[in-house]
């Protein structure tokens, strides 16, 4: 059975005492949730907020991003290891931003993978069609073509460990989400082409989650979506009763 979960992704926002009070607000809201709860801090406050999540099971802590070699003279990153040492069990990987703004390739991409896999850190990929490809409606070969370029080169156990975020990059931070109708048809189309490449039952084992202007009075339209295993929340994750209200929306 696929897990259902609800990762918040905080991108470049809070000061560490934020951080912290809006994990003790979330933490204070979210009793027993359905699914996995992951929240993806900035880097400086992975290891207080780590702390924080420690006593429950629940809720697991992911770095935004880690890089592709194990250690060296890399100025300014962060290893996957690293982010081991510090709490984290996820990462997310291949996000639409860095792939824009810090221009993120598919083999740099493929090879952060690799790595965060070697230390035992679940990658969370993101991958998703720009404006231009949904308006020309090749936006499944352009969101299988990610795939397959990031994480087709995996063996069957590690696909196993990878899960997948499904982002329109036209709805991201846009208020424009995708209908609900949308995402699953998307999320359908990637589940059958998980299956070509390692067959029904992997593909069936895989999380995909929605993101995108996701929040608290959309979200339980969209997870409720056969092929939608939850969310990859961002504006939203900053508001603990939004975040919380999301969360309860898990099937
Ligand atoms: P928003 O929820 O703010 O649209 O961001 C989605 C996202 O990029 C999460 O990674």
């Amino acid at each position: 059975m696929r897990q259902q979960i609800v990762a918040g992704n905080w991108k470049m926002n809070t000061t560490l005492e934020e951080g912290i009070e809006l994990t003790k607000a979330m933490l204070g809201k979210i009793e027993s949730p359905r699914g996995l709860v992951v929240v993806a801090p900035p880097l400086t406050h992975l290891h207080g907020i780590g702390k924080l999540l420690q006593p429950h099971p629940q809720f697991h802590l992911a770095a935004q991003n880690c890089h592709q070699e194990p250690k060296g003279a890399f100025t300014g990153e962060v290893s996957a290891s690293m982010l081991v040492s510090v709490g984290a069990s996820f990462v997310i990987i291949g996000h639409s931003e860095r792939r824009q703004y810090f221009m993120e390739d598919n083999i740099t991409l493929s090879a952060k993978v690799n790595a965060a896999l070697s230390q035992g850190l679940k990658p969370i990929f993101c991958c998703g069609e720009p404006l231009d490809n949904r308006e020309a409606e090749n936006q499944v070969e352009y969101v299988c073509e990610q795939i397959k370029a990031g994480l087709f080169h995996l063996p069957e156990e590690a696909f196993k460990q990878v899960v997948i975020a499904y982002e329109p990059i036209w709805a991201i931070g846009t208020g424009r989400t995708a209908s609900s109708q949308q995402a699953q048809d998307m999320h359908q189309a990637l589940r059958e082409y998980i299956s070509k490449k390692y067959g029904g039952s992997i593909a069936d084992d895989t999380s995909i989650l929605y993101g995108g202007s996701c929040n608290a009075q959309n979200a339980a339209e969209i997870f409720a979506q056969p092929d939608v295993d939850g969310g990859l929340i961002g504006g939203a994750s900053l508001k603990s009763d939004d975040f919380a209200a999301i969360i309860s929306a898990l099937k």
